[in-house]
């Protein structure tokens, strides 16, 4: 530099730094995400890389060369298969009643203004423009409820995504009632209480008396069962579960759930409304915790059982890493909550005794108030908390991260057998698809049955892959 002015030699050598950056820093976010499980990420990287040093011809040519190397590869394949559920699949749900039988709904009606419903609220009322009216047990969770709604449309207001007649309009639509007479003219009305069977029982009663015959009765439970929701009801025939996942604007999954009692009118109503809604909704059999639930706490329940044994909390945690999945299991259980995760494995346990076990580690450890394993420190650094080391009581019996890893995939390929066999869902598909959008397994390994089919894991489980060669593989020739 002279004079202060930068010379082209400088300014080359600042330009290969930047470079140089950024492509350190892509490659630690492919590393983060994928764990080089990815090839397709690696070598996206890899080109940029190249392409620093080389003319366009160069770089032409090594992209001719990745590709053909990736295309015959199984990854890639089940990328594409990913691609199909989630673009057509996913728009046109298996068993899903002919649209033309559902009916029109004009006004929403919404139960428990707490966490989920006041998510819900904000929903209904952005997308189906319609009245949305919530109700709780006292005025100021009501308020609270609609405090909340109100106020995610002023933000919507200030990044302009609405338009200041438009942010009127909608808030206008949503109020709250502490009398359910309010409701009596919703055509569409869903319960997101407290998960107890008896609690969501009494509201459904209870709204009986106000809405009309054909007004749909929807429940967002994400473990219980929707016949028995609606056992003691004048018409059964209206109730549907109705499961969105948290956070209701991010996660595009809609599980709708038939109970033994529901009616085609019902369901096709719930399938038009989820589209309204622009989820993706996938069509379930009434059973315990329904597909990603169940999954996952398969899945985690295995994960707890090698740490009760003995496993450290990090080599289990980490064990699943090269699946590429968003977050390690003892990470999500924090983000949903031990003691909901908890309370869905002891439903679940219950339904399935032999296979899914609640660790007594975690009953203490909710009992304790203890919200995580992990802590981090200022630096971003994370350590297992010593006072829930302290807690957990742990054998001496501890498992690597290769049979960490072995024994929750096998349980998860045991898992969706038994699934499938039970008719939970109606094809592997289905599976993928809704652990792809409703828990965001990776959409580059085809959610999970491809990759079982791949590593061997369901030959070795269940005797067979999920999946016929070809479908999320490439074909043999
Ligand atoms: N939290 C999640 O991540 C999640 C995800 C999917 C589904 N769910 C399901 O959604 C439902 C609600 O969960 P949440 O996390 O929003 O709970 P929450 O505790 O935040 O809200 C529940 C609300 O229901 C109200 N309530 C209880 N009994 C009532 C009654 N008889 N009449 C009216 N209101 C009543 C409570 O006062 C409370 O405000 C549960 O069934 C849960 O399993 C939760």
């Amino acid at each position: 530099m002279v004079n202060g002015e930068v010379t082209p030699a400088r300014r080359e050598i600042d330009r290969g730094q930047a470079w140089d950056a950024a492509i350190a820093r892509a490659k630690s976010i492919v590393d983060g995400r994928t764990h080089g499980a990815s090839p397709g990420a690696t070598k996206a990287v890899e080109l940029l890389e190249l392409a620093r040093e080389n003319d366009l011809d160069r770089g032409y040519a090594a992209e001719t060369d990745g590709l053909a190397e990736l295309l015959m590869s199984d990854v890639l394949r089940a990328g594409l298969y990913s691609f199909n559920l989630v673009n057509k699949r996913a728009k046109r749900p298996a068993g899903a009643p002919d649209k033309s039988l559902a009916r029109k709904v004009n006004k929403v009606g919404i139960v428990g203004a707490g966490l989920m419903a006041s998510q819900l609220a904000l929903l209904f009322v952005r997308r189906l423009k319609v009245p949305v009216v919530l109700t709780d047990v006292d005025q100021e969770r009501v308020d609270k409820g609609v405090g909340y709604v109100h106020a995610e449309i002023d933000k919507l207001l200030s990044k302009k995504r609405v338009s200041p007649d438009g942010a009127n309009r909608l808030k206008a639509l949503v109020s709250g009632s502490l009398d359910k007479a309010a409701f009596s003219d919703a055509d569409f009305v869903i319960e997101a209480v407290f998960e107890e069977l008896g609690v969501k029982q009494q509201v459904f009663a209870e709204l009986e008396q106000h809405v009309s015959p054909e007004a749909i009765l929807a429940t967002n439970t994400s473990s219980l069962s929707i016949t028995a929701m609606a056992s003691k009801l004048r018409h059964p025939e209206r109730v549907v579960g109705f499961h969105f996942f948290n956070p209701v604007a991010v996660l595009p999954l809609l599980e709708i759930v038939r109970g033994e009692q529901t009616d085609d009118a019902s369901l096709a109503t719930a399938f038009a409304v989820g589209k309204q809604l622009k989820k993706s909704s996938v069509l379930v059999k009434d059973a315990s915790a329904f597909v990603v639930n169940r999954l996952l706490l398969r899945f985690l329940g295995e994960v707890l059982v090698t740490v009760d044994e003995g496993t450290p909390f990090d080599v289990a945690d980490k064990a699943l890493e090269p699946l590429g999945l968003p977050m390690t299991p003892l990470t999500l259980m924090q983000l949903v909550g031990p003691a909901i995760a908890l309370h869905v494995g002891e439903t679940l346990h219950e339904a399935f005794p032999d296979r899914f076990t609640v660790s007594e580690n975690l009953a203490k450890f909710v009992k304790a108030g203890k919200k995580g394993v992990w802590i981090w420190d200022a630096q971003g650094n994370q350590s297992a908390d010593p006072e829930v080391v302290e807690l957990w009581t742990q054998g001496d019996k501890p498992s690597t991260s290769e049979q960490v890893r072995d024994r929750a995939l096998s349980a998860i390929a045991e898992e969706i057998r038994i699934m499938l066999d039970e008719g939970v869902v109606a094809e592997a598909q289905d599976i993928d698809l809704c652990l792809i959008l409703g828990a965001g397994w990776p959409f580059w390994n085809g959610g999970i049955t491809p990759y079982l089919d791949r590593t061997g894991v369901s030959e070795r489980v269940n005797g067979k892959p999920f999946l016929a060669p070809g479908v999320a593989s490439v074909p043999a020739s």
